[in-house]
């Protein structure tokens, strides 16, 4: 795999967190509080991005991380293109590749992917031009950094560290990709508690989040936690076989006004989206007061704003000149 950064340290592609040290990750974190502005306020416009065409391909559904890069994207002066990847000619049956070289032949500069297959960004940045960008934005299971990346810029507005923190991840977290990217954030920043919650068949292997701990009763795995984050349960990523009574559910592991006594008084309450209330999470407790569920989305923006930006920055350095 071609590596993320180039020689002098910049942002070349953006597929992992893994990798990616803490100053790397701070230096983003930083970036994006200077994009930050809160609903009602104007939005930041900016030329970073002047000249650079971006791409969005999502072979995945998505609300926020597609309507985020482009927001963030065209804030900065870009050019974007939202292919419908369904009316695309990869409907008949060309393959992803191809596709990208199409569009490389359009002179575009950076690609958004959102794919199922594990595996995808790897293989493309493998293959893409030297003057050309890859950021995934939710890969399988597998990885999705920006969603890590903006839920520890949200942890950071609020608690301002990360050591010394408990985290609690609650629920499916044997399909999810913003588990995995999250906690590597956080691991990277500095927080050593970080819990992993679930029913015993949606909890990771235990060669995977190494040095997390893990807990089948949610009321041990949230007791006094600094911050609860909750999974929806993917049953895109199930079997068909697997039948789950959400009833039954939110009764073991759904987070409502009771159960959230039991964390620390200043608790955060995170969710990344899509939410299934009344199966992980009561409406209650979503829109009430511990809540950040919608400043994790303003933050996504920002975080992808100062992604873009530093991809652009070091892209200026690789392309052709006139
Ligand atoms: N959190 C997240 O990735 O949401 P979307 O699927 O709506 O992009």
């Amino acid at each position: 795999m071609r590596a993320q950064q180039d020689g002098s340290g910049g942002l070349r592609h953006l597929i992992t967190l893994d990798g990616l040290d803490r100053a790397a990750l701070t230096a983003i974190l930083d970036r994006a509080e200077t994009y930050r502005r809160v609903p009602g306020q104007p939005a930041y416009e900016g030329r970073e991005l002047a000249g650079v065409t971006l791409a969005n391909l999502f072979f995945e559904p998505s609300t926020r991380t597609r309507a985020s890069f482009d927001l963030a994207s065209r804030r900065l002066g870009a050019h974007v293109l939202n292919l419908d990847v369904h009316s695309s000619s990869r409907a008949k049956g060309e393959s992803m590749l191809d596709t990208i070289y199409t569009l490389e032949a359009m002179n575009t500069d950076v690609f958004v992917i959102r794919d199922s297959e594990p595996g995808m960004p790897e293989f493309l940045i493998d293959h893409v031009a030297p003057h050309v960008s890859v950021i995934s934005a939710g890969e399988a299971h597998l990885s999705h950094p920006t969603q890590g990346l903006l839920d520890a810029l949200t942890i950071r507005a609020h608690k301002r560290r990360f050591a010394g923190l408990k985290v609690a991840i609650v629920g499916d977290i044997l399909h999810s990709r913003v588990a995995r990217s999250t906690a590597r954030a956080l691991r990277t920043l500095g927080t050593e508690d970080l819990r992993l919650v679930g029913p015993q068949t949606l909890l990771p292997p235990e060669d995977e989040f190494q040095g997390a701990q893990r807990y089948t009763r949610v009321e041990d795995g949230i007791a006094q936690a600094d911050v609860v984050m909750m999974l929806r349960i993917q049953k895109e990523r199930m079997a068909a076989s697997a039948d789950l009574d959400e009833a039954e559910y939110f009764r073991d592991f759904g987070l409502d006004a009771r159960r959230l006594e039991l964390a620390a008084p200043d608790v955060l309450v995170m969710h990344p989206g899509p939410m299934n209330r009344g199966v992980e999470i009561s409406s209650e407790v979503a829109d009430g007061p511990r809540s950040v569920i919608r400043e994790q989305v303003n933050n996504g923006v920002a975080v992808r704003m100062a992604v873009l930006a530093a991809i652009a920055a070091t892209l200026t350095r690789h392309r052709r000149p006139l």
